[in-house]
């Protein structure tokens, strides 16, 4: 019988308990795997904070946000964290586990890309809201965070109606501007702000005057906590931080963006303007249909891979299929928004 340990890495997002129960119910019933648990991500590995789990850990959480499994941004290959990965192997030994089913996005990956080349046998499986990751169209997750984001873009056009007024709504998506400019497109922004594409301030002032030209009182603009202003006069672009500590991985924190921009939308339309940060709430709660079945389907297909003995692999969403590819291929780099995305936005700025 081989034992099989999960985990879920990074920020935590809705659809990762309904992946949880997917591998080990299917771990279980069709496999006869003994099944684990491995708390708090990458953490709980180097700890050695492995919980057996049998049917009834994974019972009615399909619908579930969060992880009942933890979650933490470590990284054992960080400079100062030297030893980890010799902890990591030696719990994976005095564990008894064969492989390891790591949830996550590109840091959490990272991390079992580099275990797998020291030969720890590893499956990943791709969930974040930012929708970032290569080799896959989609991240479960995203697709909750979008809804949740539309939904607040609705709620925000009828005040935005009722007090003439420009709305700037701040989502996450951290370097890239999926979820704002699918909310946007879907939420019928009049313009949208990404870091992919470069920002003129002229051009966002003049956007939003020739729309208030044409009759229309309000403004919904939808940006992505990513992007680089002129934070104050004659400077150059920069990211808005919520502090200077960085994650584990090297992450800056953003955040705070919407109320910058949202002052100089003011000034330089001479339009009343508020900003609305959505924050951690894209984050939260339960799952969509959409992210509960594609990460059912990822989490079948993951513990398929290790039955196969497919390791070093990531599954993933091409069209509508799952299919799975190098661990490798996922590697150090981020899937930005594209052209087709942002020209379809575009035809409705303004
Ligand atoms: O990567 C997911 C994400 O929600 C980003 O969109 C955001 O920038 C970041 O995580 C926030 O991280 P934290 O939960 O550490 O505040």
């Amino acid at each position: 019988m081989k034992k099989i340990g999960v985990l879920t890495g990074g920020g935590d997002c809705p659809g990762l308990n309904a992946t949880i129960r997917a591998v080990v119910r299917k771990g279980i019933t069709e496999y006869n795997y003994e099944m684990c648990g491995i708390m708090a991500g990458w953490k709980g590995l180097i700890e050695g904070n492995i919980k057996a789990f049998d049917m009834r850990n994974v019972s009615g959480i399909l619908h579930t946000g969060g992880t009942i499994l933890g979650t933490s941004r470590t990284n054992p290959f960080r400079e100062d964290n030297k030893g980890d990965p010799e902890r990591i192997l030696e719990n994976i030994k005095k564990f008894n586990l064969d492989a390891i089913v790591a949830i996550g996005g590109e840091d959490t990956q990272g991390v079992a890309f580099k275990l797998s080349e020291m030969g720890v046998n590893v499956v990943g499986i791709p969930k974040t809201i930012d929708n970032d990751l290569p080799g896959t169209d989609y991240t479960f997750g995203f697709d909750t965070a979008l809804n949740i984001a539309v939904e607040a873009i609705d709620r925000l056009h009828t005040t935005a109606e009722s007090h003439n007024r420009v709305m700037v709504v701040e989502v996450m998506g951290r370097h890239a501007g999926w979820i704002a400019t699918l909310a946007g497109i879907a939420g019928g922004a009049d313009l949208i702000l990404i870091p992919e594409k470069p920002i003129v301030m002229e051009e966002v002032y003049t956007t939003i005057k020739k729309r208030h030209n044409r009759g229309k009182n309000f403004s919904i603009v939808v940006v992505s906590e990513g992007i680089k202003l002129p934070v104050e006069d004659n400077k150059n672009e920069e990211l808005v931080l919520q502090s200077t500590k960085k994650d584990s991985f090297g992450h800056v924190m953003l955040g705070g963006v919407g109320s910058v921009l949202a002052n100089m939308i003011e000034k330089g339309t001479g339009f009343e303007s508020r900003c609305t940060v959505l924050g951690h709430i894209q984050r939260g709660g339960t799952p969509t249909a959409f992210d509960r079945i594609l990460s059912t389907r990822f989490g079948i297909a993951a513990i398929d891979l290790i039955h196969k003995g497919e390791f070093g692999k990531i599954v993933v969403l091409k069209g509508n299929e799952i299919k799975s590819i190098d661990l490798k291929k996922v590697m150090g780099h981020f899937k930005l928004v594209d052209d087709y995305w942002y020209d379809l936005a575009k035809v409705f700025f303004g």
